[in-house]
């Protein structure tokens, strides 16, 4: 990369989306690098927007959260910054003023790290483009560069990149797939995946008990942790096949098998942690009551907290939305609940 600057002033502003992993990244194997590889279905509704106005200066920042200046934001992309000003040195010789926003609530106990990462990532890398006599951004370098950006950022960030159903780890089973940046689905995926509907119920609003870090950070002394790899990489290689021949029934068992293993690492971790909540447990039961009653395709995976994401085909809408709104909404936290979807990736916002 050509570090031939022409440091002048401007602005740049992307959105860029949260995503939800059928195949969980949990634990890492060095900085920023995962003892697995993952894969995530990007989301459409939830996300951040973020823009940056930049002149020339000595790496000031100044960041607003919801318009409100954030000082604890601020902290952690001076660091941020700091560690990936090797690789992008014009963060030395510019001042920053960020704006953030989200489009799901602050306090909906949705993890922002992946939206919000992955749209700073892209607004830098756009910077990059614009002060440099390069410009990438049309090309496939521009996204996995900010794909790398965004890892350092956060794991899961590196995934939203790309739109629909993306990527991050070196796996035998994903051509060119790489520990240090993500990639989209290269194969077809079964028409039955096409618009797939992932509705989140928030359980609870609370922060959360343990930090992603922290929680990544316990399976370097959990007994069950190579286990748990080889697990990831057998349910990978299962997840794609049946993501290329539409076999809903596989498709059902790999995602909560995932999604009931990482709950289960955290609760063998020392110190172990239950992050479901009681409503999470009577969510999940009611999931697959219904699912065996009905014959309805639906599935539930969970985050590393206690909200549940419910996900189903488009042509299950009707009869999944029905449940949702009369069995599962009064379970949540304040009836809250966010109707998102699989979605085509972030944008540049002009
Ligand atoms: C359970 O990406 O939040 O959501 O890299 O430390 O920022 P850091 O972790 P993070 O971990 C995400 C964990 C997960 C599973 C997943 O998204 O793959």
């Amino acid at each position: 990369m050509k570090t031939d600057y022409s440091i002048k002033s401007g602005l740049v502003s992307w959105q860029s989306p949260s995503n939800i992993a059928l195949i969980k990244y949990w634990g890492k194997k060095g900085f920023q690098i995962p003892a697995n590889a993952s894969l995530s279905i990007t989301l459409s509704e939830s996300v951040t927007r973020t823009k940056i106005e930049y002149r020339p200066g000595t790496g000031k920042m100044l960041f607003y959260f919801e318009d409100k200046k954030n000082q604890a934001f601020a902290g952690k992309i001076a660091k941020y910054m700091e560690i990936i000003a090797d690789e992008l040195p014009y963060v030395k010789y510019l001042d920053f003023e960020i704006q953030s926003r989200n489009t799901f609530p602050h306090s909906a106990g949705i993890a922002s790290s992946a939206s919000a990462m992955s749209a700073l990532a892209l607004c830098l890398c756009s910077i990059e483009n614009d002060i440099s006599k390069n410009n990438l951004e049309e090309n496939k370098n521009f996204y996995q560069r900010a794909s790398h950006f965004a890892r350092i950022g956060s794991g899961s960030a590196s995934r939203s990149v790309y739109g629909k159903l993306s990527s991050w780890g070196k796996s035998e089973f994903i051509p060119d797939s790489s520990d240090l940046f993500a990639s989209p689905v290269q194969f077809t995926v079964h028409p039955f995946f096409e618009n797939f509907q992932d509705t989140i119920l928030i359980v609870s609003k609370g922060e959360k008990k343990v930090s992603s870090s922290a929680g990544h950070g316990l399976m370097k002394e959990n007994p069950f942790a190579r286990s748990r790899y080889s697990q990831a990489s057998a349910n990978l290689a299962k997840l794609i096949h049946a993501l290329k021949t539409g076999n809903s029934e596989d498709f059902i068992a790999i995602v909560e098998n995932e999604a009931l293993t990482l709950h289960g690492m955290m609760m063998a971790s020392n110190p172990g942690y239950i992050l479901m909540k009681p409503n999470t447990v009577a969510i999940i039961k009611k999931i697959q009551d219904f699912r065996e009653q009905s014959g309805v395709n639906l599935c539930f995976t969970l985050d590393a907290g206690p909200n549940v994401h419910v996900l189903y085909p488009e042509t299950e809408r009707a009869g999944a939305g029905a449940f949702i709104e009369q069995e599962l909404k009064p379970l949540c936290e304040a009836g809250q609940i966010i109707y998102d979807k699989m979605g085509n990736g972030p944008q540049r916002i002009n």
